[in-house]
């Protein structure tokens, strides 16, 4: 790919200044015409790791090193020991010994606690290997070497009491310690979603040609479970398009059982997503919401924490201002923010009078 792209752009360079180049770059290279992908872009992308390990690249990591990777970049989302609830579901907890021999998690089937770790889940190490190779850490997906992963992986098996201290995971043990996961058998073909009736909710069987355009919705998400997480709309990573639906407003009509199409268009959007921008949305938009909660501590302190902070200095708006574009640490604690200079001066002002009002409503 790269010595394609050279040789693109070495064409490019004669007909054009550089500074030219540099801002079309990205452009020319959009317009190229198709070509099949070459081995080497195709293996870039192609990073799945499946269940018989296949696509695992060889390597190791041990537990006393992904407890350093996991300490620098876990922790402050996850806990000490995968224990927070805070940004996510317990990554680790509720597995026994017992369980690791039946190869099934008992609190699963009889429901006996709150929430389902993610090592109560668990029936594939490459699942745990994949996903944290791909998406984690959250705000910097795919950063981590492969030593890190093995370790990282290593350690939270090693806080689940699923391998001892001094372990080394690798690509040669991997199916040694898959035969230790407490929810190995746990697996099932048939997934039937929140229990409807026995049946499965998704039968296969959807128009494809001539269909009825009249849409009507026969399941959905129960009310109960929409916040289950809290709001999602503040929890988006910092990249990508995806924006989450606001789980603390009932869903809009639109989604509700047996509502069709002319009434999705005429439904209200949820009330902080309306036209004219409010500092809560540009708090959104520009990701502050992933690491502040208004009311908790996330990644960084809550809104109303430093409200009462600077409630009493003079012009606090304008030193808050100045903070958020600069970034910082140890005011709050060893974790830093990032600077936010790419944010518009404007939006920070409107966050930082938002914040300096303490008006969270
Ligand atoms: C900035 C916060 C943040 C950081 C830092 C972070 N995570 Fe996560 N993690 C999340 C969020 C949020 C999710 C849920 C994402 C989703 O479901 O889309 C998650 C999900 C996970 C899951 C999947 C749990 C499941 O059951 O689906 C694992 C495993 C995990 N993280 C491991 C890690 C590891 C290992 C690191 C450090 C290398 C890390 N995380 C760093 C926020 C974070
Ligand atoms: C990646 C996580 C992250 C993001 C994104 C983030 N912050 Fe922060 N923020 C933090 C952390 C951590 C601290 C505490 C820093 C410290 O201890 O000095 C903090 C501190 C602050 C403070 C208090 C500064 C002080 O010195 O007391 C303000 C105000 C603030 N953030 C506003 C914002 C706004 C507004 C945005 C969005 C434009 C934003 N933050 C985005 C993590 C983040």
């Amino acid at each position: 790919m790269f010595k394609f792209r050279s040789e693109r752009l070495a064409l490019v360079a004669r007909s054009v200044s550089l500074a030219a180049l540099l801002c079309s770059s990205a452009l020319v290279f959009a317009q190229t015409p198709g070509r099949p992908a070459t081995p080497a872009e195709i293996k870039a992308w192609d990073i799945d790791v499946r269940p018989d390990f296949k696509g695992l690249p060889a390597g190791s990591g041990s537990v006393a090193r992904g407890q350093q990777v996991w300490e620098a970049q876990c922790e402050s989302c996850h806990g000490a020991f995968g224990e927070s609830n805070e940004v996510f579901t317990p990554i680790v907890g509720h597995t026994t010994k017992a369980d690791m021999k039946a190869g099934r998690v008992a609190a699963l089937a009889k429901d006996s606690v709150p929430q389902r770790t993610t090592l109560m889940k668990l029936s594939e190490l490459s699942t745990l290997w994949d996903y944290i190779n791909r998406a984690m850490p959250w705000n910097a997906p795919k950063t981590l070497t492969t030593e890190e992963v093995y370790a990282v992986t290593a350690y939270i098996l090693h806080l689940g009491d699923i391998v001892p201290a001094d372990f080394v995971l690798s690509d040669k043990n991997v199916r040694d310690v898959q035969a230790l996961l407490p929810n190995r058998n746990g697996k099932i073909a048939k997934q039937f979603m929140w229990g409807v009736a026995d049946k499965p909710d998704v039968q296969g069987s959807s128009c494809r040609v001539n269909c009825d355009p009249k849409v009507e919705l026969t399941s959905r998400l129960p009310d109960y479970a929409r916040n289950a997480h809290g709001n999602l709309a503040e929890q988006m990573r910092l990249i990508g398009g995806v924006r989450g639906a606001d789980t603390t407003q009932p869903a809009p009509s639109s989604f509700v059982a047996g509502a069709n199409r002319a009434a999705a268009s005429s439904a209200k959007p949820p009330s902080n997503l309306g036209n004219a921008p409010n500092p809560t949305k540009l708090a959104q938009q520009h990701a502050c919401l992933a690491c502040h909660g208004v009311d908790n501590k996330m990644v960084g302190p809550s809104l109303k924490d430093i409200h009462a902070k600077y409630k009493t200095v003079k012009d606090s708006a304008a030193l808050l201002a100045t903070k958020i574009k600069a970034g910082g640490s140890g005011v709050w604690g060893s974790v830093p923010m990032p600077a936010q200079a790419h944010v518009p001066d404007a939006d920070i002002r409107a966050m930082a009078e938002w914040i300096a009002k303490g008006d969270f409503k």
